[in-house]
């Protein structure tokens, strides 16, 4: 399809963003709430999921097909009955190093890299210099305030409270019922898991993960690529490429490499299992 059809076909919802049809990168557990996200939200239509898992590949999500490449969700077969085929993409897996592997790609991709004419810019979406725009998904009992900032490709599910002034990065999963308060600073691919409570001004810096129901106190920062386990509370400043554990948290081991620990997200890299 060329791009003037594509976008005359792209449409404003009523709040002036725009509905998309979307591809979920990648087809695990975490992409399943991804697309329970997207479907609550009604901006956006999901059209396939893709992956790079052969198994799942040819396969069927929610009677959506799963495919191995972006581009196979605009082949003439899968498109969709107004035609419209891949508009916008989330990348829906768990891993934060895997993650930023996928961004890295696909924003050099030749399929991702086509601009777009300016007018489709608008609230909501950023990044559209790109064939296929990063959309950024935010479940509609998510509670955000006015004031803080959510950045391209981010997922905010369901309970999820960001108070003022919090500035959330990109590529970024807030996971279900956790809590973010006022000026804490999100860098890009951290991933909140469920029911962490994260007090204000706190810096959770790019790539870091807080297990489940993990607790920061107010001002503390927690170092890039690093590792709080499953119920934690974050007393002082955590550095950067170190799991630390407990109650108060103490360092139990220090990485060479960013997000070496798949336990953090389930067991394995593929793409398809990541939680
Ligand atoms: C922190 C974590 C990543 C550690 O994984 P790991 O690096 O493979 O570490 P190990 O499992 O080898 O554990 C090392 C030690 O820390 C302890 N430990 C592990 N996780 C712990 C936790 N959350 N709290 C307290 N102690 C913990 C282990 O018991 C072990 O202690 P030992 O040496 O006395 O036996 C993992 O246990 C964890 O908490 N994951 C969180 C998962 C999660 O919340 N996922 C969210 C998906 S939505």
């Amino acid at each position: 399809m060329n791009y003037m059809a594509k976008m005359a076909s792209v449409e404003l919802s009523l709040d002036g963003s725009i509905n998309m049809n979307v591809a979920i990168m990648g087809a695990g557990g975490h992409a399943k709430v991804v697309y329970d996200a997207i479907l609550s939200a009604e901006q956006h239509e999901v059209i396939g999921f893709v992956d790079d898992n052969v198994d799942l590949i040819g396969t069927k999500l929610y009677g959506l097909p799963i495919v191995g490449n972006i581009a196979d969700l605009d082949s003439p077969a899968l498109l969709d009955p107004e035609n419209r085929g891949v508009e916008g993409y989330i990348i829906a897996i768990g891993n934060n190093t895997v993650r930023q592997e996928k961004v890295a790609f696909y924003s050099q991709s030749p399929l991702t890299t086509t601009p777009l004419p300016p007018f489709i810019k608008g609230d909501g979406v950023r990044g559209l210099s790109h064939r296929y725009v990063p959309i950024t998904v935010i479940h509609p009992r998510a509670v955000i305030a006015p004031t803080a900032q959510i950045d391209e490709g981010s997922v905010v599910f369901a309970n999820v409270v960001v108070n003022p002034e919090a500035r959330i990065g990109k590529h970024v999963i807030l996971y279900t019922a956790c809590t973010i308060d006022h000026e804490c600073d999100i860098a890009d691919y951290a991933y909140i898991s469920p029911g962490c409570n994260v007090g204000g001004q706190v810096k959770i810096e790019t790539g870091a993960f807080l297990g489940i129901g993990a607790v920061v106190l107010p001002r503390i920062t927690v170092g890039a690529w690093s590792i709080i386990g499953a119920g934690a509370v974050v007393t002082k400043d955590i550095p950067a490429h170190v799991t630390a554990v407990g109650v108060p948290a103490k360092v139990i081991k220090q990485h060479l490499t960013p997000c070496p620990s798949p336990k953090a997200f389930g067991e394995g890299r593929e793409v398809g299992g990541l939680g």
